[in-house]
């Protein structure tokens, strides 16, 4: 029999672990119930270790700033604190979550749109603005009144060949910005500038590194004194275990798209490719899941990419050289493989045309991100015997919405599904659990509940009452 297709996903040691460990499963659920979003800051403080590592080896002066929009949990902001890092918040609700986490303003930056209520919180608090556009700017000098002066930091895009960016002061108004900065010295102090690419690509981020430094050049001509450079996120998490596997079920689920072999997909869904003169077209929305680079070998391809501009200096060398502190903000990347979701099978049932329908107490928003389709394996871990499969399915919500379809491919499960059987969501901890999940027909949202792996054995406890163990040994460099 030629192998079924799959979706492997790649699973932290950690996890497998508590996953089987089918004890600790067990208690979990029975003391706070199902569904439930399961974090390790245990995996969490690792990924943090191995960006530090590659930012140690390649500069003195660096940064990180966990994005906190990835997720909501607070045991992940008390492990970035304790590990020494700084944090990035975007929200009143996120300042006030860090602050009360034991983060100081001197490790805190701010990032995103912003009302006038938290820019006024903000300057109270004394933590770095990533001014986002020229009003803010403004507003930041008129609103810093005879305070300390503000720090901030200007976020730029726009940058030649990448595409637009609904953030940051296009090049052509930093000049504008740079006047009004020499101009209220006493209000504004610049830090240094900021950018935040949200794709794969490293020669994206070097030609903005390239514009950054010489806008730090034209800052230093009107008087300003910029020390920073800003790389911001979009660092890259490794879904997959196996990228054979996954690019067979792509070349599956295309030649289903077109009518060969078993249909793979819900509703006619195309995932955004288009079917034009019986071929397949354009790259699908879901491409993220087929990365195999790991985010910290990202960074370090990031810091070592030579600068055309410069006779082929690297970012890490040129930062290095220009006496400048080179921040992060990495938000998926610091949370890759900290998160899974746990859910249980309500019932099974098979439509008029076949289709197995394996129904869930969850909808899709608490384990897709904005909608996006999720392309990795759940995990059905079966109450007792099981008629043989395998059986292909689809996954569907709690919600009586045609579109709460926790999987709209197809997923073949070794064998047929029970009612009360478990199901786990690998790797849900970026963004997956959080940016989209609603309240719909009064469901309340899944808990969250850390799981910590101490003296060898699994402890677990609310998200809101965790605490890592002891003062981390860190360099100082926040
Ligand atoms: C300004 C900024 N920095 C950092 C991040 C984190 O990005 P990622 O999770 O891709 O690392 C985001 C995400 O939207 C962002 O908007």
């Amino acid at each position: 029999m030629t192998a079924l297709p799959a979706l492997p996903a790649k699973i932290h040691p950690l996890v497998r672990a508590f996953l089987d460990t089918r004890a600790a499963i067990d208690e979990t659920l029975l003391r706070f119930g199902s569904p439930v979003h399961l974090v390790f800051p245990q995996v969490y403080a690792e990924n943090l270790k191995r960006l530090r590592t590659v930012l140690e080896q390649r500069l003195p002066g660096h940064r990180i700033c966990y994005a906190h929009k990835v997720n909501r949990s607070r045991a992940f902001v008390r492990a970035a604190e304790h590990a020494g890092a700084s944090i990035d918040v975007a929200s009143p609700q996120e300042l006030a979550h860090a602050r009360a986490a034991g983060f100081d303003a001197s490790r805190i930056e701010a990032t995103g749109p912003k009302t006038d209520g938290f820019l006024r919180d903000l300057i109270d608090s004394g933590v770095t603005i990533n001014v986002d556009n020229a009003w803010e700017l403004r507003r930041i000098g008129e609103l810093a009144g005879d305070r300390e002066r503000v720090p901030v930091l200007l976020r730029v895009s726009g940058f030649a060949g990448i595409p637009v960016s609904r953030f940051g002061l296009p090049p052509q108004q930093v000049d504008e910005a740079l006047e009004l900065l020499a101009a209220q010295p006493a209000q504004l102090s610049l830090r240094g500038f900021a950018f935040h690419i949200d794709s794969g690509e490293i020669t994206e981020r070097v030609r903005a590194v390239e514009t950054c430094l010489t806008l730090i050049e034209r800052a230093h001509e009107r008087g300003l004194n910029p020390s920073v450079l800003n790389i911001g996120g979009g660092l890259r998490q490794v879904f997959t275990a196996d990228a054979d596997a996954f690019d067979e079920y792509v070349r599956a689920l295309r030649a289903a798209l077109l009518g060969r072999g078993e249909p793979m997909t819900w509703a006619n869904n195309t995932f955004g490719y288009h079917i034009d003169g019986g071929a397949v077209h354009g790259t699908p929305v879901f491409h993220k899941y087929a990365n195999t680079v790991a985010a910290h070998r990202m960074l370090d391809d990031i810091l070592t990419a030579p600068l055309a501009g410069h006779g082929g200096r690297t970012v890490a060398g040129l930062a290095a050289d220009n006496l400048l502190e080179l921040w992060i903000e990495p938000g998926k990347a610091l949370v890759d493989h900290a998160g899974i979701t746990l859910a249980r099978v309500v019932f099974v049932k098979e439509l008029a045309d076949g289709t197995v329908l394996v129904n869930l107490d969850l909808s899709r928003d608490s384990v897709t991100p904005a909608d996006q389709e999720v392309m990795v394996d759940p995990l059905v871990l079966p109450g007792g015997v099981r008629p043989a499969g395998p059986v292909g399915v689809f996954f569907a919500g709690r919600l009586c919405l045609e579109r709460d379809m926790i999987t709209n491919h197809k997923v073949w499960l070794p064998y047929y599904p029970q009612p009360g059987d478990l199901v786990i969501f690998p790797n849900t901890a970026a963004y997956h659990s959080d940016l989209s999940a609603a309240r719909a027909a009064m469901h309340p949202l899944p808990d969250k509940l850390a799981v910590d792996l101490r003296s060898g054995s699994f402890q677990v406890c609310h998200d809101s009452d965790y605490e890592p163990r002891r003062r981390a040994p860190h360099t100082g460099a926040p």
